[in-house]
């Protein structure tokens, strides 16, 4: 089915100059971009965008990371566009994440990890909404 994923391209990839490198490779792979901003997290964006999280010894500086500096929000469009991007971008931790993924790459951490996309359909509605609620 054609589906909408909500992908953050985080921070460090910001920081790094590899904002090309990584939207290149969904325009590659045949993904609608359906709307691309260059935005930043305030910590109440975070606190909802990582619901599922901040209960977690990893949130603080998770928090502290993504509300860092600007960001790079898309909507990715296309088939089965949620699993696509989610196997794109590899495990969660760069270190051991596949070679040939986004992550595998182009990043050693667990935290600062290039990437964050929807991991289901339901996250996707969720952060749809929440980043942007006019699409
Ligand atoms: P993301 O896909 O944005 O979803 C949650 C984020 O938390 C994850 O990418 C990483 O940036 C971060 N994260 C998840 N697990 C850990 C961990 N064990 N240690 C540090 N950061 C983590």
């Amino acid at each position: 089915p054609i589906e909408r994923s909500l992908v953050l391209v985080k921070p460090d990839a910001v920081r790094r100059g590899l904002l090309g490198e990584i939207i290149s490779r969904f325009e590659q792979k045949g993904l609608a971009i359906e709307a691309m901003e260059l935005r930043s997290m305030d910590a109440s964006l975070a606190d909802q965008h990582y619901a599922d999280h901040v209960e977690k010894a990893f949130y603080p500086p998770l928090k502290e990371f993504m509300t860092s500096g600007p960001l790079v929000a898309l909507v990715l469009g296309g088939d089965q566009v949620i699993e696509v991007v989610r196997a794109m971008i590899g495990a969660t931790d760069g270190r051991k994440a596949a070679a040939g993924t986004i992550r595998g790459d182009l990043s050693l951490s667990n935290r600062e990890n290039l990437v964050h996309a929807s991991d289901s359909p339901e996250s996707a509605a969720r952060e749809l909404a929440l980043w942007f609620p006019k699409l």
